[in-house]
Parts: C-alpha cells; sequence; structure tokens
C-alpha cells in the first residue's frame, strides 16, 4: 500500500498481461518500449475480447432483430456504460464514440460550423466575425488545426495561451485572452511533448465567468489519471481508446447532455436520424446523433475490455495506482536523465503537474547538438523505442526553437530498469557520436 491507502501496481505482474511486451526486436535484443503517448500496448484481456466478439457475436448493431444482432448491441452498449463509469459521467448518453481524439474534436468545431443553419436551439455553438476562440501554444495539432480551420470558415478570430520558459502555461494575461468576446475555450489536460499537465481549474473559472464552453483534450491524462467529468467541470472532453490500452479506431467525446441535446451533428446518414423525406431530416437523440453509419461495434468492445482492465487493477485501485506508478516513474526518470551530460529536457524538470512524457535534447561530447533522429536510431538499435520530431506540437518547438526533440514516455507497465536502459542507451548514442 501507499501512504496514501492505495494498492500498488505489481509491474511485473502487469507486463504479464502484455503479449508484445515479451518479444525482443534486433538480433534478440529486449524491447523496452518508451513510446506509449503514441500509443499504448494492448492487454490481453483486449485482444481476448475482440477475438470473443468477431468469432462469437459478430453483427451489426440497433438493426437487427436476431439474436446475433441483440448480443453485438448490447456489447456495444455495454461499452458505453463502461466508459461512462470511467469518466463518472452522470449519463451514459453522454459518451459519444468517434474514431479517435481527432475526430471527437472536429465533431465539435463542425457543430460550430452546422450551427449557421440549426436554428434558434444551436445558437450557443453560433460563431461569426467578432467572435474569439481560444487555445494554447502547447496544443496537440489535433486541438488546434480543427479550430484553425473553423476560424476561417466562420470568420472568428483564433486566440492562444503562451507557455512560459519551464513549458507550462502562461495565465498572465488569462483574463485578457479569455474576454466577453470569447465563444469557446479548448486546451490540452496533459501535453503530449513536455508532459505539463495543465490546471483546469483557473481556465474553466474564466471561461465561465464570460459564458464560454470549455472543450479538454484529454487525450494523454485520460489513460494515465483518474478522470471525473463532473469534477473537472468542463463541457466536452476528447479522448482516444488507443492510448489507454483499448484498439485503434475508437475515440470518445464526452459532452454534457443538455449540451449535446441542442448540438448540430457532424456527419449525416444512417442510425442517427430520426425521420427521413427527400426534403429533410429530424435527427436521434445524443449519442446516436453523433454516431453516423455503422460504429466501431469490435473496436468499441475491446475499449471496454480496456476499461474493466485499468478499472480492475491492483486490486480495484485502478487508474489511482497507474496514476501513483507513474508519478513514481516520472521522478526517477527525471533525477536519471538529469544525470547524462549534455542532455536538456523540453518541459517542467520537476514531477508536480507533470506527467511521464519526457521530451529532451542531446549534445555530444564537443557541445554539438546530436540530432533527434540520429538518437532514436541509436537507440531503436538497443531495442529502445522513443519517438522523436516535432510530436504532432510543432507550435512548441517553435517556440522553444528546436527542430525537434526525443520523447521517451511511460505507461503503467514501464520499469525503473527501462529507464535505467534508457540513459545507458544515451550514453550509447554520445559515443557513437564522439568518434
Ligand atoms: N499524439 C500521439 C503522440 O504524441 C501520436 O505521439
Amino acid at each position: 500500500m501507499t501512504a496514501g491507502g492505495a494498492a500498488e501496481l505489481d509491474v511485473e505482474l502487469v507486463r504479464k498481461d502484455f503479449p508484445i511486451l515479451e518479444r525482443t526486436v534486433h538480433d534478440g535484443r529486449p524491447l523496452v518500449y518508451l513510446d506509449n503517448a503514441a500509443t499504448a500496448q494492448k492487454p490481453r484481456a483486449v485482444i481476448d475480447a475482440m477475438r470473443d466478439y468477431y468469432e462469437l457475436h459478430n453483427a451489426n448493431v440497433h438493426r437487427g432483430i436476431h439474436a446475433l444482432a441483440e448480443e453485438a448491441t448490447a456489447l456495444y452498449e455495454g461499452a458505453r456504460d463502461k466508459v461512462a463509469a470511467f469518466v463518472n459521467a452522470p449519463d451514459r448518453h453522454e459518451i459519444v464514440f468517434t474514431k479517435n481524439s481527432s475526430e471527437a474534436l472536429n465533431l465539435v468545431t463542425y457543430a460550430f460550423s452546422n450551427a449557421a443553419t440549426q436554428g434558434e436551439q444551436a445558437e450557443r455553438f453560433r460563431l461569426g466575425p467578432g467572435d474569439e476562440v481560444v487555445v494554447t501554444e502547447m496544443e496537440h495539432h489535433s486541438n488546434l488545426v480543427p479550430w484553425q480551420m473553423l476560424c476561417q470558415r466562420t470568420g472568428a478570430r483564433l486566440r492562444w495561451l503562451g507557455l512560459t520558459d519551464e513549458g507550462r502555461l502562461d495565465l498572465g494575461n488569462l483574463d485578457e485572452v479569455i474576454n466577453e468576446r470569447t465563444k469557446v475555450v479548448s486546451f490540452v489536460h496533459q501535453s503530449n511533448i513536455l508532459g505539463t499537465v495543465n490546471p483546469v481549474a483557473p481556465i474553466a473559472a474564466r471561461a465561465r465567468q464570460v459564458g464560454a464552453l470549455v472543450v479538454l483534450d484529454g487525450s494523454q491524462s485520460v489513460p494515465h489519471l483518474p478522470i471525473d467529468v463532473t469534477a473537472l467541470d468542463v463541457d466536452f472532453l476528447a479522448f482516444t481508446g488507443h492510448k489507454m490500452c483499448g484498439p485503434t479506431g475508437i475515440g470518445v467525446l464526452w459532452g454534457r447532455r443538455e449540451l449535446l441535446e441542442v448540438m448540430p451533428p457532424f456527419l449525416g446518414g444512417g442510425e442517427m436520424i430520426e425521420l427521413v423525406t427527400m426534403e429533410a431530416s429530424t435527427y436521434a437523440p445524443p449519442p446516436h446523433r453523433f454516431e453516423a453509419g455503422t460504429p466501431m461495434i469490435a473496436q468499441a468492445v475491446g475499449l471496454g475490455a480496456a476499461v474493466d482492465y485499468l478499472t480492475g487493477l491492483a486490486g480495484g485501485a485502478g487508474m489511482a495506482a497507474v496514476a501513483a506508478h507513474e508519478h513514481r516513474l516520472t521522478e526517477y526518470a527525471l533525477a536519471r536523465l538529469a544525470e547524462v551530460p549534455g542532455l536538456q529536457i523540453i518541459g517542467p524538470t520537476g514531477a508536480v503537474d507533470r506527467g511521464g512524457a519526457i521530451s529532451f535534447l542531446l549534445s555530444g561530447a564537443d557541445g554539438r547538438a546530436i540530432h533527434p533522429h540520429d538518437v532514436g536510431q541509436v537507440l531503436d538499435e538497443q531495442g529502445i523505442a522513443v519517438r522523436v520530431g516535432h510530436h504532432c506540437a510543432r507550435p512548441v518547438c517553435l517556440r522553444f526553437g528546436v527542430p525537434a526533440t526525443t520523447r521517451a514516455s511511460f505507461h503503467l507497465y514501464t520499469t525503473t530498469s527501462e529507464i535505467d536502459a534508457l540513459v545507458e542507451g544515451l550514453a550509447g548514442v554520445r559515443r557513437f557520436f564522439q568518434s
């Protein structure tokens, strides 16, 4: 047990649930998988649930009256119940399945566009010249480009909160950036490149003061922290299945029911309608209004299994145990990386309000920068998987004046020995570029 009473993860036991962690790469080197912010590995429970679905229950949902259709529908809607409980959503109808976080965020931005033609009830989403949309300089492109596109379509102005040198949000001009013209504030909970965990409360409170809607990108927080949408006090939360040990191809938009009830749809088609004539259509209530076409059924089943898996960890301590483990790992990694000569972390150097995605630059003994692509390649030869590049958050690289970084990112199955392997691997990189 930890000091706080939550049971600790038994990491060696957890690792046995993930078949891929047993494999080797490059002539028998053990895999050291430190690219978890890009995608997490899948436990056997998820793989089995999806195979079981296809082997035993496959049918289309909501349409058939035969046994398989009923089973598939129960599994799909059961996954919605599980996800709702996972983020403490007050109402299962507030969970909309999407393809990924990007689609969830595009769903919201297109709802704003489509509000122009959807009558009085969509007023809350109407946007035009004179209105402002606020994001931050640390957004993943998926929470930046859709808002840029929305502003181009509507004539609204895009504004953003900047960053401190430490890689935290600069809230010094919060009241000026979020003002009476602001219609929506959309920001990332945990940065995929800096690791920073942003303070939701003051930003949401300021947005409420001016009547703006609040959208939170939880792609990197929902897989790593216990999340309670009622406590967060935001209007929408987007996240994705594959980073939380679920399959690719499924994401989630949680939204307050009263907003989803009046929000215009994004995609039209089957499943999302109420009545259709040749002239016009009316739409189904949420969540189906936002789930046009045959949905990602097997993927939803897999996501439900991932939620069960995460929730059941450490005797039911679940995400509290995951967060505590990753916090310890982050503290350990920051301390160990500080020992590596020529290494500079881009982002907070302390583990407070920080997750386990650590970006850094590396220079050789001669002081010259080693390009992140070279760092990544030499690490890969040693079996260590990291990500290099701008991590789909290029404005962060521009802010810090770097073309790219190397990023190591952790998850529930990461061990301190893997961090030691990274530190040794980086010494190897420096040796390689010395000669
Ligand atoms: N958003 C993912 C990452 O940060 C792909 O790597």
